[in-house]
Order: C-alpha cells, then structure tokens, then sequence
C-alpha cells in the first residue's frame, strides 16, 4: 500500500502497534535533544534509571534558555549539564552556540529519523525529513534509557502546497494561514505533512519556520519531504552523506487535506494574545509599536536575517521603536558578521541580543506597559514576553523589519522597495568546537553540582481513593504558562522543585500554593484544551509536589496530558461536558480508583453537596494504566529495567 512520508518513517521506527489511527503505538527513538530549562530535570530522571551511558544514537544538550545570570543557579546549572552530558555520552552545545531547533537543524537533523525532544519546537527539524516530537523531560530521559515513545497514530494531514510566495511573503506568511484555518485546537493527534508543487520553491530553513510553528496548532508533529532541496541544504552543511531521499509514495493518501495556493498568500499577522488569532497586516496597519523583535528559533536563520539587513540598510529604526535582534545560532550570528548584514543592523539602531531564546521567553527584552510588540516568534500568550499588558503580534521577518522601520503596524510591500531574495549559502561556516563530545570514559567524570540542583522526591503509589478539595476553577485554553509560569525569576529554579513550585498558577491565585500545601493536595478542575502552549513538564510536576492526584477538565491538550500521567497525576475528563458548572472551589471530590481499568467510566462525588457525576480517566493504553498505578513513569521504568 502506498504510504505519505510520516507512515514511512513511523513504520520503520514501529516497537508496538499499527499504523491505524488513533491506536496506541511505541517508536523507537534514534536522536534526543534537551534545552537547559527542561534538560536539568530530564536528567535527574535519566540518573534515577541507574545506566551508565544514553542507548540513543545521539542525544544532545543546549544551553538556550536561561542565560540571564544575575545569580548563582544559571551558571552552576550550565556545569551541571556539561559535566552530566561528558559522563553519559551526551553532545553539550555550550551556551553561546545557540537555540537548539536551529543548531540542531544545522548540524544533528537526519532524513528518516525520529527525534524526541524536551521542548514543544522540536519539530523545526521536520524542515529537513525527520520526525521530530516535542516531549515532556521525562519521556526523553526514558528515551535516552533506551524505552520507546508511547503516543497514539497520528492521523496525517496533507498540505498541498501550490504556486510560489510573493515577494515579502515569506513561510511565515505560510504556517500563519494554516493556523487561521485549523485554529491552537485543530492539530490535536494530527501530523501535518507537506507535499505538492510549491514545496521545491521553499528551502529547508523556511520549510523548518513551518514546521516549528506547527507546534502552535497543537499538533503532534509537521514534516517536509526529503528532496533535492534537503540534499543541498545539507551539503551546504558539510553533511551530505546524512542525506537520504524520503518521498510520499505515488498514490499515497492522507487522512484529510488542505489547499494553499502560495500565489495568492498574503503578509499575515498573529494578533494578541493567541498565535491564530490571525488577520491579514494590512488589517491592522497603522497600529503604533513600541517594540520589534527578530529571532527566535521560527525566524533566525541566515536568510531571515539577511532579508531583514537588507531592508533595514541604510535606514534607521523609528523614533519610539526598540528593535532586538537574536540571531539564531553562532553559524547564522558569524556569517551574518561575515556578510555585512550585522553592520546594517548596527548602523539602523538595532539592539543586537545573544543567540538564544532571550524575549522569546521573557529573559529580557520585555515590551514597555501597555505596548505593542511585533515579533518574529511563535507564542504570544499574555504575559509570555514579561510584561503581562502588552499586546504582542506574531509575523514574519518581513513584516517586523517595515514596523521597525515605520513605528507602526506595516505590510512590508507598502514600503515600496524592490524585491530582495537571499540565496541559501552555498557552503555554511561549520565550525563544532562550541560542541563539546562526551569523553570517552564517563566513569572518570565528576558530575559538578551547585546547591540548585535538588535532588528528586520519589514517586509513590496513588490511594485507593483520592480525595480532597477542589483547590482552582479556571476557564479555558489555560496554558502551561498559566499553571507553572517561566520567566526571569522561575526559570532559574528549574531543577529546584520546592522552591518552584511556589509558583504554580502564581498570576492567576497567588495562594494556590500555600493552599495547596495546606490541604495535603487536592482536584485541579478546568475547561477545554487545558495545558496548551508547551511541552514544560513541571507544569505537572511541581502541582503533583504539591499535592495533586488528580486533574478533572472537559478536555486536555495532548503533551500536557502526557505530563500528567507521566507524573502520576490521574487526568479525568467530564462525561458530561456540563457538569464542570456544577463543580465550585471547596467542594471535597472523593474518586474510588480501585476498578480503575481502560474506557471505563468512574464516579466522583462530593457528600456534604449530594453531587455526583460521570468522568473518564483519560488512560490511552495499558502503559498509561501501569504508569498511574505505580506513581509515575520513572517509578514503573525503574521497575522495568531492573527487571
Ligand atoms: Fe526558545 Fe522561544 Fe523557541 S523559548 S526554543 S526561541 S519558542
């Protein structure tokens, strides 16, 4: 039977299950990557599991995320990860050389390959053929263990892609229309892969733009063809030999399809605060900014920069506009150096910012009260750039140089200059000495650990009933940013569980966790799609510390509800969507557990209100059963590889 490109690689990476959608199945991961912020506590997973070295054919530490160190913790916490990655056969990518999709991009990403990493943007290397998931840490410390992922068939969605982008529409412009349609819900369980004849036209760094944002929809992961455009992108990375073509067979079918016509794509821009609240630029042109960001690891690449130094040479930023630049990677940072385009940047007021993930993730860089920033990011969540009432809009670089150049919200083809199209190099600098091996005998290495390294409390079975109050009632859409918040002052702590967990749902009830603590714990009741945003683990982690059994909503999104189970918090969905309004704070839920089985219905009741209802742990296959039975994931894996 033919097969698309995600069902290929699926099907040779297959430990368990069928390709039927929706089914349970277990792959085989060949590569794992962490970042600095969900990598500590990936790896005090990983050294509970007892292994002397990773089972994976490469795994990969990056130091991106916590770089501002106006404390002891970030620094103690770099040494930490370069000390642990030497003795367990770890590559460490020393901070300075960049975020980690688009280092790995350059210099790790594998046609054909499964890769699983410890942030929601792992699928920037489905740019260039692989399959790449976003996990929680845990599930990539079971991964470099040598234990497959457990997920469900995705069901695999066809873009077609046709005709071929306008001048200053970009693949920004591209991922935007797809999530103007499908919407932050409309990937839930879906691959999407694209094909057709506007995919020759795009090269690997946009096609890698596309699939990074493709997290936004929520989707298990996105992919692109392994082509001729692959071949050269590698080769101009000195890694041909890495190359192998990977097509969709002839005749190959997908489980829904989507239509665009390239030709006819717009500039496109993601309005406040969700990344599809998506309307043409000229809709909201002539909107005043305060601030523009360029970078990120969906739009920093050497093409995007150089496009943006183009525009901006010559020229000089707004009066009252604040414009930073971070170049993805230490490669795009020298060679943009090299070809003239930081002097452009320079020489137009540009404050240029470290190759890293920096405003991205509100380490800097925050927008003034009340402004407006354009930025060529992914996310836009309130409060995610550190200033909780400013409005932030998503673009491409495009877009975000002629707002940077105008001070207000500008379609880049307004500004009426010709076309600019940056060629892909035809050779990038490649140069890995930022990108330390592990040594050759991790015995002899000594793991450095600063006093915020925390050692792991130890999980332990659930009760046969679980009981308590309900400590939050929240809405919808609730993200991960929401339930355990990043920033300047978190993420530091990262690896530090009781003194993190001081900031659950912090923005939102800043008692819940001395009230949580209190009360020995307790029922998180919430709407729809909670959890969305990130693949950050301690989202369950910390509310589990804290006490929580049990997370009762009318739906979950998809890593967040791996998160839970990984970490032995039980997810329940209402049988009865509208039974959530029946359910207030304080209320004292009791749950029997113990005919706790797959598709089965249980009761919660509170006595003193007579209130009972339906809900349905939300268990998808029998691992996911054992996994809460035992406390969690690493109590089961222990378990497992003892045996
Ligand atoms: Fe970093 Fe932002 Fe990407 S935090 S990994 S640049 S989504």
């Amino acid at each position: 039977m033919p097969r698309n490109v995600t069902q290929k690689i699926i099907a040779a990476h297959l430990v368990r299950g069928s390709l039927e959608p929706g089914s349970p199945i277990a792959l085989r991961i060949d590569q794992t990557l962490t970042q600095d912020a969900t990598g500590t506590m990936a790896y005090l997973q990983f050294e509970a599991l007892k292994l002397p070295r990773v089972r994976t054919e490469l795994s990969v530490s990056y130091v991106d995320h916590n770089m501002l160190q106006s404390g002891f913790e970030n620094a103690d916490d770099h040494r930490f990860l370069q000390s642990f990655a030497a003795k367990y056969g770890i590559h460490f990518s020393r901070p300075g050389n960049g975020i980690c999709h688009q280092v790995h991009l350059e210099r790790f990403s594998r046609p054909g390959k499964t890769l699983l990493g410890s942030d929601s943007h792992t699928p920037t290397s489905g740019g260039a053929g692989m399959l790449a998931i976003g996990a929680g840490g845990l599930d990539i410390a079971l991964a470099m263990g040598g234990l497959p992922f457990n997920l469900k068939m995705p069901a695999v969605v066809g873009v077609r892609l046709s005709g071929r982008l306008q001048p200053f529409v970009s693949a920004k412009d591209i991922i935007l229309e797809v999530l103007r349609r499908k919407t932050v819900k409309g990937g839930v369980g879906k691959v999407f892969e694209y094909f057709g004849p506007g995919v020759a036209s795009l090269n690997v760094p946009a096609r890698s733009t596309i699939t990074n944002m493709g997290a936004e929809l929520g989707a298990t992961t996105s992919i692109f063809p392994s082509d001729a455009v692959t071949r050269e992108y590698l080769a101009a990375q000195g890694r041909e030999s890495d190359w192998v073509e990977l097509l969709p067979d002839d005749g190959a079918s997908y489980d829904e399809i989507l239509e665009i016509d390239l030709d006819a794509l717009e500039p496109l821009i993601a309005c406040p605060h969700s990344p599809d609240n998506v309307k043409t630029v000229r809709e909201v042109a002539g909107t005043p900014v305060a601030q523009v960001a360029i970078g990120s690891c969906t739009n920093s690449s050497y093409t995007d920069l150089m496009t943006v130094a183009t525009m901006l040479d010559g020229r000089v930023v707004a009066e009252g506009v604040s414009l930073g630049i971070s170049p993805g990677s230490r490669q795009v940072m020298e060679m943009v150096t090299r070809d003239g385009g930081l002097l452009k940047f320079i020489a137009a007021g540009a404050r240029i910012l470290e190759s890293a993930c920096g405003p991205c993730i509100g380490m800097g860089f925050a927008p003034p009260s009340g402004g407006v920033s354009v930025r060529s990011f992914n996310r836009n969540f309130q409060g995610r750039s550190g200033t909780k009432d400013a409005a932030v809009y998503l673009a491409s670089p495009e877009t975000c140089a002629a707002c940077a150049l105008t001070g207000v919200i500008t379609d880049p083809r307004d500004l009426g200059m010709p076309a600019i199209s940056v060629p892909l190099p035809g050779q990038f600098l490649v140069d890995d000495r930022m990108i330390v091996p592990p040594a050759a005998d991790g015995a002899k290495v000594e793991i450095l650990r600063g006093p915020n390294i925390a050692p792991l409390p130890e999980g332990s079975p659930p009760p046969e009933r679980i009981e308590g109050p309900v400590l939050i009632r929240l809405g919808d859409d609730v993200t991960t940013d929401h339930i355990m918040p990043a920033g300047a002052k978190v993420l530091p702590l990262r690896s530090n569980l009781p003194a993190i967990s001081q900031f659950v749902f912090h923005a939102v009830d800043a008692d819940f966790a001395e009230r949580a603590k209190r009360l020995g714990g307790g029922f998180i009741v919430a709407g729809q799609n909670y959890g969305q945003g990130s693949s950050r683990e301690h989202a369950a982690l910390a509310p589990r510390y804290l006490g929580v059994r049990a997370v009762l909503v009318q739906s979950f999104a998809r890593i967040h509800l791996a998160n839970l189970i990984n970490f032995g918090i039980l997810p329940l969905t209402f049988v009865h969507p509208e039974d959530y309004e029946k359910v207030q704070v304080g209320d004292t839920l009791s749950l029997d557990i113990r005919g706790l089985a797959l598709g089965q219905t249980l009761t919660v009741q509170d006595r003193s209100r007579g209130l009972e209802f339906a809900v349905l742990p939300q268990l998808g296959s029998e691992r996911d059963l054992e996994l809460i039975r035992s406390g969690g994931a690493l109590s089961w894996a222990s378990q497992m590889l003892e045996k």
